[in-house]
């Protein structure tokens, strides 16, 4: 096990809480969650707002890498994304974990477009040993090493999604 079920229930807490300190205290708040990784993380972060006394909306987006054998080849197509206009809302891309960035800065680039009022990302994990686009996540949950990771939403090959801890995959 790399991260228990009560550290990752205190770092979402303290996320929650870091967030509420800098987002715009008067804007509409919108999480704007990245399928499939981020179900969890994104269910417990609205949970822990909502707590705090803050009242996401929440909407989904959903991307994948496609094209090219060679990994820093490929690019990022977005499946689906939120239909809602953004304008004078707050923003946060929520994701399972920054890895090669691809995802997460396509997102924010797209994102950005649409001219919100306030735009922040969120990632519960990050491995920046793997980076291949310089781009860093506002709040970030955990570092972690450059190995595969699973549970907490995180899967290998569509699995360990809901094991309630951070894992790291045997070889
Ligand atoms: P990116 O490489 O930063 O674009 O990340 C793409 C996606 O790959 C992430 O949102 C995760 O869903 C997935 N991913 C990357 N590393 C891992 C891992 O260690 N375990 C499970 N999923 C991962
Ligand atoms: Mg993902």
């Amino acid at each position: 096990m790399l991260i228990d079920e009560e550290t990752l229930a205190r770092r979402v807490a303290s996320l929650a809480a870091e967030l509420h300190a800098r987002c715009p205290p008067d804007a509409p708040l919108l999480l704007l969650g990245l399928l499939d990784g981020s179900f969890v993380f994104l269910a417990d972060l609205a949970r822990a707002l909502a707590r705090r006394g803050l009242d996401p909306r929440v909407e989904l987006a959903r991307t994948s890498l496609y094209g090219g054998a060679r990994e820093a080849s490929r690019d990022v197509a977005v499946l689906h994304d939120s239909r809602e206009p953004l304008t004078g809302v707050a923003v946060v891309l929520v994701d399972d974990i920054l890895d090669t960035g691809r995802t997460l800065a396509t997102m924010v680039e797209r994102t950005r477009a649409r001219d919100p009022l306030w735009l922040a990302s969120c990632v519960l994990l990050d491995k920046p040993a793997r980076r291949q686009v310089k781009i860093a996540a506002d709040f970030t949950g955990f570092e972690v090493p450059d190995a595969w990771v699973l549970g907490y939403g995180l899967d290998h090959a569509g699995a360990g999604r809901g094991l309630p801890y951070v894992a790291v995959l045997d070889s």
